[in-house]
């Protein structure tokens, strides 16, 4: 089968600036040197045909970067082997696990980031974490371009893209897998085959499936029909609820200043605590989200996530702030926290309005210093305790017992103001003759002129 290139915009001037480039070069008018893309590999098909691509297609250098977040794999080392077996010039596997754990998700926790009050980011958060090193990798190199495998139909692109752009606005990003011509699988695989890119030979999983420290979420195949139960063998970080053991278990978890710091009394990184948190939730059944969300692009789409650790972290600090924060700062930051996430899953990690939420962020949690006590049992996760020497819960004044000193006699001077203005409304409409029941309040009265 033979495949034209037609390019999108954004590779379109590079295209045809590089085969000018190269037509001068071939008549001998200059000496060719290749331009560098970083390209964000992850050793599957996608990103493999993207370095042959990249090269045959486009005539750049490629240095492949490996991103390693906490996925699962059997081996980055063989990630690269594989890269270089393809024609990059150099793969980076970068270790961004702890930078991750310590600059992205502890944000994520501090916002209690929830998108659509279900969905802690996971793969939001990745992303700019990787461009980072993207960016980084192309100062290194000096690469003018910096590509990704991620299709058009996805948020990842975006958040590639806008984290990319806000580093560094001089680069160029190319996207392979949305320019290309080939948009089924069997035709990929017949590109591939005939340049030589190494096919998977086991059977395609026929799930997407992108995970990292804070979770793995899961798409495509059965799940796309929103009325499906997921099969239980999509998932691998947590056990089946009704497999769970019989017994509770319960866990302490410190945080300084909105961060987890330890687990059951015993200091950890933030890398550490997560990836124990992921176990302890996970062996206990806990952490299955089963959604449909709203992508970015306009549409709808069935997500499955396993989130132990995620879930149970933020939970937990929920805990906290519920003792520590002031009642008013504690609802505006409600709001705020949907701002955040919102922007967070838009791709505007590194955009002005997040930026400026994370500094109320972190004044606020300058007090969410404490301990939370979570029990998990067949699935569920509970807050049965918490403390702290900010807490702001003062036994005196909740008291139904020995010892109140609450002023209950300047409530009813307290109710007499505060309820002021809806007793005017009442009166005036007990005035004009509507009944303040529960119908009438819903119904707009009408003056009957007659
Ligand atoms: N829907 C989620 C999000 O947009 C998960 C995306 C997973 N990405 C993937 N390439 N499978 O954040």
């Amino acid at each position: 089968m033979h495949f034209s290139y037609p390019y999108t915009q954004v590779a379109h001037n590079s295209y045809s600036k590089i085969c000018i480039y190269a037509a001068n070069a071939a008549k001998g008018l200059i000496v060719m040197t290749k331009e560098k893309v970083i390209l964000a590999y992850s050793g599957g098909l996608d990103t493999s045909c993207c370095i042959k691509w990249l090269q045959v297609a486009m005539n750049l250098d490629v240095i492949a970067v490996v991103g390693e977040v906490g996925q699962e794999h059997d081996g980055l080392e063989k990630v690269k082997a594989k890269a270089l077996r393809m024609g990059a010039i150099d793969c980076i596997v970068a270790d961004m696990r702890d930078d991750f754990a310590d600059n992205f998700l502890t944000k994520a926790i501090a916002a209690n980031a929830m998108y659509e009050n279900k969905y802690p980011l996971l793969s939001a958060l990745s992303r700019p974490a990787i461009a980072k090193y993207l960016v980084q990798a192309a100062h290194t190199y000096g690469a003018k371009y910096v590509a990704h495998g991620c299709t058009g139909k996805g948020n990842d692109q975006v958040r590639f893209e806008n984290s990319i752009a806000m580093l560094d606005p001089t680069l160029t990003i190319l996207a392979p897998v949305r320019d290309w011509e080939f948009n089924t699988r069997p035709q990929e695989m017949e590109w591939a085959a005939a340049h030589g890119v190494e096919v998977p030979t086991t059977k395609a999983s026929p799930y997407s499936i992108d995970d990292n420290l804070f979770g793995r979420a899961i798409e495509c195949g059965i799940l796309e029909d929103p009325w499906a139960e997921p099969p239980a063998d999509i998932y691998t970080m947590t056990v089946d609820p009704q497999d769970a053991p019989d017994a509770p278990e319960y866990v302490d978890i410190d945080f300084e200043q909105g961060v987890p710091v330890a687990i059951n009394g015993k200091k950890m990184s933030m890398k550490d605590i997560v990836m124990d948190m992921n176990e302890i939730a996970g062996r206990n059944g806990y952490g299955r989200i089963d959604m449909v969300e709203n992508r970015l692009v306009g549409l709808k789409s069935r997500e499955v996530y396993e989130c132990p650790a995620a879930l149970a972290l933020i939970m937990a600090h929920k805990g906290l702030e519920d003792l520590c924060l002031e009642r008013e700062v504690l609802h505006a930051k409600l709001d705020l926290e949907q701002k955040w996430a919102v922007s967070v899953y838009y791709g505007e990690w590194f955009g002005p309005l997040k930026q400026a939420i994370d500094a109320f962020m972190a004044n606020t949690q300058q007090c969410v210093t404490g301990t939370v006590k979570l029990k998990f049992y067949k699935g569920n996760c509970t807050v049965v305790g918490r403390k702290s020497e900010y807490s702001l819960y003062n036994p005196s004044l909740a008291t139904y017992s020995e010892g109140d000193t609450f002023n209950h006699k300047a409530a009813a001077g307290f109710l007499e103001i505060n309820g002021l203005s809806a007793r005017n409304w009442a009166a005036n409409r007990a005035k004009m003759g509507a009944l303040n029941d529960s119908t009438s309040v819903c119904q707009p009265h009408i003056i009957d002129e007659d």
